[in-house]
């Protein structure tokens, strides 16, 4: 039996701070391995203000750019992820979920390693002579591959749901500082993306700037992928993805033409017909990176007083496709706390 928390005393049970796809992933986590406890999301942006919901959203997660301690713990995140979104693709509706398989084609400069979802996702296998000749330019190596990718204007707010159905609740405002948690609920869970170095003063978190263009474009099928995974086009439900950029330590995300015209020139040159494609949105986000993914533990006090904290933050280029795995070993971490205590 769950300890009941002090109504009295406590204002809240666990919080979970922060409304992305890593706090609603690990909040429902938490329900689904506490079941009598109550879980607080406080945030103050959702769904479509999210960082999240501007993703492209793609399961092809790379060690290089987001990683983990271990190489175990890194496989452990992306196959719980991919076996979750395969679920929500297969025994759900997709038009729900957000969630599609998507098959295409990399191309890489020389012939190289094999990147580390290549026996993670569906198939994955060297492309053929024949194969990349019937690409624009001179593509000389690549892959084709079958994997999943997960529309976040679909997913946040399906997850949003399954986190209210399960009794969850949801405040939105501003945290502007974590003590106020001490004292006053029984663990917090930070879930609070690039914004850990104000809130938390984590001095190894630090933005990459990324800019995507979604364009009109239904007879695009496929996935491409080529300039070192830098360049992406991906057929969504909607709309179809074209990226992007990678600018390290850049901050301003106030619109610039210049790099969302690179991005639809060199994607022209993989598929031409793009160039009559109408364009949606342009959207500039920054992706939460850090030295390593901070997944753990943290006893922090202030004033004396003591606060629980569990940290699931800096998932870098691949927050999406890494998500369910992330919330799933917090969850766990939230779990082993808990229980020891009582
Ligand atoms: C251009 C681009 C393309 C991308 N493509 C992909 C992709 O293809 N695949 C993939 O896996 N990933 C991709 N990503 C990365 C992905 O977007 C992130 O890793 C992921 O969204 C991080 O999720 P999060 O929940 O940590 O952060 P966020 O979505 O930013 O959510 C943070 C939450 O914390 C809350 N919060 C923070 N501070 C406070 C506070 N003080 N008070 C109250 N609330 C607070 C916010 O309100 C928000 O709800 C891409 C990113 C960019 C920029
Ligand atoms: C959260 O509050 C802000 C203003 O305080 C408001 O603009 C926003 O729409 C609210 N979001 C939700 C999801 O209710």
């Amino acid at each position: 039996m769950a300890r009941e928390f002090k109504q009295e005393t406590m204002k809240y049970d666990i919080v979970v701070l922060g409304a992305g796809v890593i706090g609603l992933s690990t909040a429902i986590n938490i329900q689904t391995c506490l079941p009598n406890r109550h879980v607080v999301i406080i945030a103050d942006k959702f769904t479509t203000e999210t960082t999240s919901n501007g993703a492209a959203g793609i399961f092809r997660p790379t060690l290089e750019k987001t990683p983990a301690k271990s190489l175990e713990q890194f496989r452990k995140w992306c196959t719980d992820s991919f076996d979750w979104y395969h679920h929500l693709n297969t025994d759900h509706d997709p038009s729900k979920t957000g969630v599609l398989r998507l098959s295409g084609y990399q191309f890489t400069d020389g012939k190289i390693k094999p990147p580390f979802h290549h026996n993670i996702g569906y198939h994955f296998r060297d492309l053929t002579e024949r194969e990349l000749k019937s690409f624009p330019g001179d593509q000389k190596c690549g892959w084709m591959m079958s994997t999943l990718m997960v529309e976040c204007r679909r997913y946040l707010p399906w997850l949003t749901d399954l986190f209210l159905s399960r009794g969850g609740r949801i405040e939105n405002r501003t945290v502007s500082s974590i003590e106020e948690f001490a004292g006053k609920c029984s663990l917090l869970v930070t879930c609070c993306g690039l914004n850990a170095v104000k809130l938390l003063n984590d001095q190894e978190m630090f933005p990459v700037r990324g800019h995507l263009i979604r364009v009109k474009a239904p007879w695009v099928k496929h996935l491409y992928v080529w300039n070192s995974g830098n360049n992406y086009i991906y057929a969504g439900q909607d709309d179809v993805v074209l990226g992007g950029t990678r600018h390290e330590g850049a901050y301003d995300t106030s619109h610039n033409e210049q790099w969302f015209n690179d991005i639809l020139t060199k994607c022209e040159k993989i598929l031409p017909g793009i160039k009559n494609a109408e364009v949606v949105s342009k959207w500039t986000g920054l992706r939460p990176h850090r030295t390593f993914v901070r997944l753990e533990p943290e006893i922090m006090s202030f004033r004396g007083k003591k606060l629980q904290v569990v940290h699931n933050y800096g998932h870098g280029a691949n927050g999406v496709a890494l998500s369910w795995g992330c919330g799933k070993e917090a969850a766990q971490i939230v779990k082993d706390l808990t229980i020891s205590k009582l």
